[in-house]
């Protein structure tokens, strides 16, 4: 496994008072399908898991995953954690464009190049955050090696493989929309593309000119061309760590977010709704034993209360089987019935 290059850059987010800057440093690595690049944010911190995130079909580790890891609330969590960014293969700034005839990975061999990255980097375990095509690789990857995922935070995740009738609306659009479009169109429902908001124009804009478009194309084609990811409830082909299901307001993927949720086990899986997403994520950290309930800001404390329909924060959890999903109600629960943290949808 030959290492290809190593930038290190200074990231420019806006600092917290008393903070330094965080040192982001960019790698590849060889693989057996290619090579991949990876950035990686702050210090490994012992017997932690890293953070290994990975994006969406038309964007990259920053235009996915920026506007959340800078968020301010974000902060006090992920400074307790190395993050580690992957970028699909072509996606990294300034990739050059794929020759002609070149064999993109499919979404299982992209998943099967994580374990090449670990390995470099000498990490035994992940949580994972993936947002669509990358929220399908990250749970292939942690169904192949459950042993190394403590956790998984999949956003607007489709398991499954494109039937027919999804082939042939597939089809039909491709012959009245261009490839930005058709990514667009699985990025945003269409009341936000109808909408035509600033940040759709920022998203069309940055796809429709992006010199990779080729290579967009090619991780678009293997996500279409996925398969199943067969996750049975109670069955062996399910994920074994805790999961938090995330789906946007009017995503594409809302009902194939829900059939997921029905898949997975129970106890060991959330189900929430965007705007909660880094309060939630505190929580499945904080069960996982990992942000002690004194971490938590006044104002995150104090929110919880407003937010909380039967609430008992309780720090002492064990690692596994915190955050579990009440499916009826939609809501989000945290631990034994009776110890129950709901946040609403
Ligand atoms: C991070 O702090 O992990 C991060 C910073 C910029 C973009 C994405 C992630």
């Amino acid at each position: 496994m030959a290492e290809l290059r190593e930038v290190q850059i200074t990231e420019e987010k806006p600092l917290l008072p008393g903070q330094t800057p965080e040192v982001a440093k960019t790698h590849s690595v060889e693989t057996p399908y290619g090579s991949v690049t990876f950035t990686v944010y702050g210090t490994p911190k012992p017997k932690r898991p890293a953070i290994l995130t990975y994006h969406d079909v038309g964007l990259n580790y920053k235009s996915c995953f920026q506007p959340l890891f800078q968020f301010a609330d974000m902060q006090e969590i992920i400074q307790n954690f190395v993050r580690v960014h992957v970028d699909a293969p072509g996606m990294e700034e300034g990739a050059p464009v794929f020759p002609l005839g070149y064999q993109y990975p499919s979404l299982d061999q992209l998943a099967d190049m994580i374990p090449c990255i670990l390995q470099y980097l000498n990490f035994s375990t992940i949580i994972g955050i993936g947002v669509g095509a990358g929220a399908y690789v990250l749970s292939r990857y942690a169904l192949t090696h459950p042993d190394t995922v403590e956790g998984l935070v999949l956003i607007n995740i489709d398991p499954n493989a494109k039937g027919w009738m999804d082939w042939a609306a597939h089809k039909l659009t491709g012959l009245t929309s261009s490839i930005s479009e058709m990514i667009l169109g699985h990025l945003f429902s269409q009341e936000e593309l109808s909408g035509n908001s600033e940040l759709i124009q920022k998203y069309r804009n940055i796809i429709a000119h992006a010199p990779n478009l080729d290579n967009i194309e090619l991780y678009w084609n293997s996500y279409n061309n996925r398969r199943d990811l067969n996750f049975v409830r109670g069955g062996d082909t399910t994920l074994k760590c805790p999961v938090m299901l995330v789906v946007g307001d009017q995503a594409p993927h809302e009902d194939a977010v829900v059939e997921c949720n029905s898949k997975l086990d129970p106890t060991q899986t959330s189900f929430l709704k965007p705007g909660k997403l880094t309060e939630a994520f505190k929580y499945f950290l904080q069960g996982m034993g990992y942000m002690a309930s004194s971490c938590m800001t006044r104002l995150s404390r104090s929110r919880t209360a407003s937010l909380t329909s039967a609430a008992s924060i309780d720090g002492n959890r064990s690692r596994s089987r915190t955050l579990s999903q009440s499916s009826e109600s939609g809501t989000l629960s945290s631990g034994p019935p009776g110890h129950t943290m709901e946040v609403s949808c």
